[in-house]
């Protein structure tokens, strides 16, 4: 087990870049976490010859909102993710996806993997839904991917995996099938790639992508946010899952107890499904 080596600066300047991070993104960094934030930073630090994280706090506040404070915050978010991450659950999106697709009358589903990191997630869904498409055929899902860091997105876009990623999670036959060995490093094929549209969106600050979804992935990206905060956005997600659409969130989280605005789905264990506000419910009683 890591042990918190004792702090080395007061702890006012971690306080400040805590709360630099929430601001942004509203991810609150954990007291037991704190002690990792001048570790997690001094890559940072040392390009741009900083040696403290008081001095970098200084130059923060100097830059006001220059490139150097959106630095600081891409560089503490947590972009861990993996291809085919609780695999069953993608399995499961997969079932219910064929199935709406059965019902959607030749309607192109629309999926939105919201909090994409590097695109492991888009681009499992893509491998997925194109396996599926072939065995029942209709139009391939639309797949939208965001996040908020630009730089997260960048790589995304390129598709390039190192060994080591490219090794966890993902399938032997499906690697050979989907990403081309280029040096050291894997790339996916344009064929695949080109089923995802990467656009820059802030859950906390933006306003929600434009039209309806038929499932929503959010997954992983709520856990270090403020109730009230993480509340809000799952009351903003319920406007853009379609009435029959889905919410899939990560392995340990739940919107029980947290929202009024989904409720488990009766069919897809794990998954939510949006309650429709009560004046919805009485016109389409009435309709
Ligand atoms: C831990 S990763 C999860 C990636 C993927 N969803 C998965 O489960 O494997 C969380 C991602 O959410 C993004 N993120 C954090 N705060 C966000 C916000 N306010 N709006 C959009 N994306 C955010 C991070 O940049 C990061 O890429």
């Amino acid at each position: 087990m890591l042990t918190p080596p004792p702090r080395s600066h007061p702890s006012g300047a971690t306080n400040v870049i805590s709360a630099l991070l929430e601001s942004r993104t509203g991810q609150q960094i954990a007291v037991n976490r704190e002690w990792r934030v001048e570790t997690t930073l001094k890559p940072l630090m040392r390009a741009h010859g900083i040696q403290t994280l008081d001095e970098l706090v200084g130059a923060v506040i100097l830059s006001r909102d220059g490139p150097l404070a959106e630095q600081v915050v891409e560089a503490l978010l947590n972009q861990e993710s993996s291809f085919f991450r609780d695999a069953a659950v993608l399995d499961m999106v997969a079932d219910a996806t064929d199935t709406m697709r059965g019902n959607a009358g030749g309607r192109r589903l629309r999926i939105w993997s919201a909090g994409c990191s590097f695109g492991q997630e888009p681009l499992s869904l893509a491998m997925l839904f194109t396996e599926r498409c072939e065995k029942q055929p209709g139009p391939m899902p639309e797949i939208v991917a965001t996040d908020v860091s630009e730089a997260a997105l960048a790589r995304a876009r390129t598709g390039k995996f190192s060994q080591f990623e490219i090794q966890r999670g993902l399938p032997i036959r499906r690697m050979l099938n989907w990403f081309d060995a280029v040096g050291e490093e894997w790339i996916a094929k344009p064929e695949l790639i080109r089923h995802i549209v990467f656009r820059r969106q802030n859950l906390v600050a933006d306003p929600m992508p434009i039209g309806r979804f038929d499932v929503v992935l959010c997954r992983n990206v709520l856990l270090y946010l403020s109730p009230a905060l993480r509340r809000a956005i799952f009351d903003r997600l319920a406007q853009v899952v379609r009435p029959g659409g889905l919410l899939v969130l990560g392995a340990g989280e739940t919107v029980i107890g947290q929202t009024e605005a989904f409720r488990p789905s009766g069919i897809y264990r794990g998954l939510y499904e949006p309650v429709a506000p009560p004046a919805m419910r009485t016109a389409s009683a009435a309709a």
